[in-house]
Formats: structure tokens, sequence, C-alpha cells
């Protein structure tokens, strides 16, 4: 199949930078995303320094290609009718309500998806889910797809997404792997085949692992999990190492060394963050429920919960700090995305410790040279009002945050360090002379 015309449904982390990348390594292919989100879409066509997604190289690249081959639209129907390859990129957050209610994947986003896609197509497609989601969704996608079909082939694959916010451009310019699963029938490695042929231009062909849907599927929930375990493993450590005089930085070298274990996602920190490993691991929990599983669910759930200790175990140190009480104190965080290089705050483990003090009665101050404090102050609001305080009592605690770019800050009782800072960072902030906190 000849590729012309490829259209990404949700213009998001995802969607954005890695349709840029596909646009600049195939400048002979158009390609659209889509998104029902009119503002972003305005957004992602506006001023290079106002994206909807801040990613080192991302703006350099939009602005090569944007408006050449690579376009933003809010127009569905016609951009899925025009294209012969359909990404769904769409956000597949945890469950609020009904069954499966705060573990399983939300998959109404994907399934309205599939829904428009069955509507406005025309021709044969290769629909691909790019969004990371349940084992087996793919039979449910075919059932959508082909009930409204009107004798229309689709061909599902699966080709997970691995960046990671911060270096999105630099994992998609160089993958570990790219993963496609597809069916294993003539039309279906034809797919395959299309899909690959796209990443090839740029990935040699020994890093595209080709395998079935579900492994493929069920490939990057494993990976999700088997990272924030490393990152729940270092952290519980962390924990022992405060009782007892070790020294966690140590301990990860030291272990890190042993090439069986290795240096990597061996810092320990407040907690991990970010809109994809807690909902994936808990997603994870609930397929292995589903099956049958319960032990091995109860494992993977156990991964979340040391994480929600670890965040609260450094709340209880900054209180223990002021001797139980933080009433006026000022307190200062810095970081407020769920990581260092991104805007995104997605599960940020500073929107729980902040929330948690300004609740008790602190004062905040936030270092983050991303993000603005409308942001901070809708991710507490949220926070707040799930806690049970009423709006009154919410808007009166929200005069008590105050965002700085910089570091240099003497009006703070103690700074806690969130954000993973380098050597030159952390003597900055020692030069203000305040006690410091930090895992
Ligand atoms: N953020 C990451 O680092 C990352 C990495 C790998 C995989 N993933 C996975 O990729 C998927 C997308 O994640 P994201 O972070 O880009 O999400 P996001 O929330 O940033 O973007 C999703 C976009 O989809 C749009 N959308 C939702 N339903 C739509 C519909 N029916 N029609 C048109 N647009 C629609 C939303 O408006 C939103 O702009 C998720 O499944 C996520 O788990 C995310």
């Amino acid at each position: 199949m000849h590729i012309k015309n490829i259209c990404c449904i949700g213009a998001g982390y995802v969607g954005g930078p890695t349709m840029a990348v596909i646009a600049l390594k195939c400048p002979e292919i158009n390609i659209t995303v889509v998104d029902n989100n009119p503002e972003k879409i305005n957004s992602w066509n506006g001023q290079l320094d106002t994206l909807p997604v801040y990613e080192p190289g991302l703006a350099e690249i939009i602005k090569e290609v944007r408006g050449k081959n690579l376009f933003f639209s809010n127009d569905i129907a016609g951009n899925i009718e025009k294209s012969e390859m359909i990404f769904m990129a769409v956000n597949t957050p945890t469950k609020t309500e009904g069954e499966g209610a705060g573990m399983a994947a939300d998959l109404k986003y994907v399934e309205a998806c599939a829904k428009d896609i069955a509507k406005y197509s025309k021709s044969d497609k290769i629909v691909i889910e790019k969004s990371t989601l349940p084992v087996r969704t793919a039979e449910k996608i075919k059932e959508i797809l082909e009930k409204n079909s009107n004798g229309i082939q689709f061909e599902i694959l699966s080709n997970p997404e691995f960046l990671a916010e911060g270096t999105a451009i630099q994992d998609l310019f160089k993958s570990d792997r790219v993963l496609i699963g597809g069916d294993n029938t003539k039309s279906g490695q034809r797919a395959v085949k299309a899909l690959s042929k796209i990443y090839n231009r740029w990935i040699p062909e020994s890093k595209i692992l080709t395998t079935n849907v579900w492994s493929s599927e069920l490939s990057k929930l494993a990976s999700n999990a088997m990272l924030a375990q490393r990152i729940s493993s270092i952290n519980s450590l962390s924990a022992l190492c405060e009782k007892t005089g070790a020294d966690i930085n140590e301990i990860s070298t030291a272990i890190g060394m042993d090439h069986r274990i290795g240096p990597h996602f061996l810092r320990a920190s407040v907690a991990f963050g970010g809109s994809c490993f807690q909902k994936d691991i808990l997603n994870l929990a609930y397929l292995c429920k589903f099956y049958g599983l319960d032990e091995v669910a109860e494992y993977w759930h156990q991964v979340v919960k040391i994480n929600d200790y670890q965040k609260n175990r450094f709340v209880q140190r900054i209180i223990d700090f002021f001797n139980g009480g933080v009433k006026s104190k000022n307190i200062t965080i810095v970081g407020w995305s769920f990581k260092k290089g991104t805007k995104d705050t997605r599960e940020s483990p500073s929107i729980h410790v902040a929330s948690s003090l300004l609740a008790s009665g602190a004062e905040i101050i936030v270092i983050d040279s991303l993000v603005d404090e409308e942001r901070i102050k809708l991710d507490v609001n949220e926070w707040l009002i799930n806690y049970g305080l009423s709006k009154e009592e919410v808007n009166k605690i929200l005069t008590k945050i105050k965002l700085s770019r910089s570091f240099d800050n003497s009006n703070s009782d103690l700074i806690s360090i969130v954000h993973d800072l380098d050597s030159l960072e952390i003597e900055k902030l020692k030069s203000n002379n305040i006690p410091i906190i930090r895992i």
C-alpha cells in the first residue's frame, strides 16, 4: 500500500511530537494532526514559543515542516476520509466510574475515534493504536469498525509509543526499538510492512520489532510497569536508608554497577509522576484481576502503593521538621511539573506535597521554569476539592501560592526539593542559607 496521507487523531504529548518527526523524515507524506479541542489546534498553529507541548528541539522541527507536509486541523471527518493510514493517539486515563473505576483504562476516547473512523471512511484504511491500551483492545476496535464499515477493509496495528517526556524528540530520533504488532494474515502483514517502511526512513531494520497485536499491546504496559517498579524499589530503600544512616545515592551507585541491575532509573525521588506510569500499572493490575490472577494483580498494585507511601512520607518529613505544625510556615517547593524539562504536571508528586501542606495551613512558593501559575492553581484546586474542601475554602488557600522562576529565595522557612536537580542547582539553593529537605 502506498501511503500519501496520514491522519493522527489526538494532538497531545504523543500525537504532536511523533507526527512532527515522521513529517520531517518523510517529506513526501502529508500528515494532518486533528483534535476535537480547537484551542489546542490553534495553539499548534500559533507561536512557536507557546506550542501546547514543550520538548527540546520540537519547535525547530515544527518551524521546518508546519504548512509544508505537517498540518494541524479541526477537520476530523475530512482528514479521516482522505488518509490511507490513521493513528489514534488519544488519551486513555484511568476510569473514574463504572466497572473497573479507579483501575481500568477508560477507552471512551479510543472508542469515539473508532466510531469516527468507521463513519467517515470511504476507502480501506490502516488504523494504528498509538495510545497505550489494555491487551486485546484491538478486538473491540475491530468490532466497532466492522459494525459500521459498509464493506470497507480496516487493518488494525498496534504501535505503542515509548518516548519519555522531556527527551521526546531525541527518543523518537533514536528509538531503542519500534514495536509493530499486526495480524498474521496477508493483509495484516502488508499493513505491518507499510508502517515499517515509514519508520525505516530513520530507524534501522534491526530495531523495528514486529509481533502479534496482543504482544505489542501488552509490551507497552509491561514496559511501564517494569520501569515504575524500579523507581518504587529504590524509593522503598530510601526509607530504610533514612532510618539507618545509609546513603541512598551511594546505594544506587553501588547496586547500579552490577550490570544485571544497571544504573538507569535508580535515582531515589519523591515519587514517580506523569500521566502514564500510575494509570498503566493500575490498568495492568486490573487486567490481571480480570483474568483471575489476584496475586499478580496485588504484586503490581504494590508498586503504586509504595509510590503513594513515598509522597506521604516526604510530606511527613516536612511536618516533622516543623515539630508537627506547618501553619503559616513559608515552604518552597522546587519543581512543579512531574519531572524536569517538561511543563506537563499530570500526576506530579509536587501537587500532592504542596496541596497537603496548604491544607494544613502552610504558604507555598513554587520554583519552576516552565509551568505557569494558572496551571499550578488548577492542579491544587482539583486536589483540594477531591480532598473535601469547599470552593470558598479552596479559593482562600489558592492565594497562598506564589510562583518564582528563580532559585534565589530568601523568604522561606524551608526548601523542599522535588525535581531531580544537578549539583550546580543544589549549590545555588544552598546559597540561600535555608534548610533543605529532599530524598
Ligand atoms: N505522554 C507520554 O509521555 C506518553 C508516552 C507514551 C505513550 N503515551 C500514551 O499515548 C496516549 C496519548 O497520551 P498523551 O499524553 O499524548 O495525551 P494528551 O492528553 O496529551 O493528548 C490526547 C489528545 O487527544 C484528544 N482527543 C481525545 N479524544 C478525541 C477524539 N475523540 N477526537 C479527537 N481528539 C481527541 C484530546 O483533546 C487531547 O488533545 C495515551 O494512551 C498515553 O498513555 C503517552
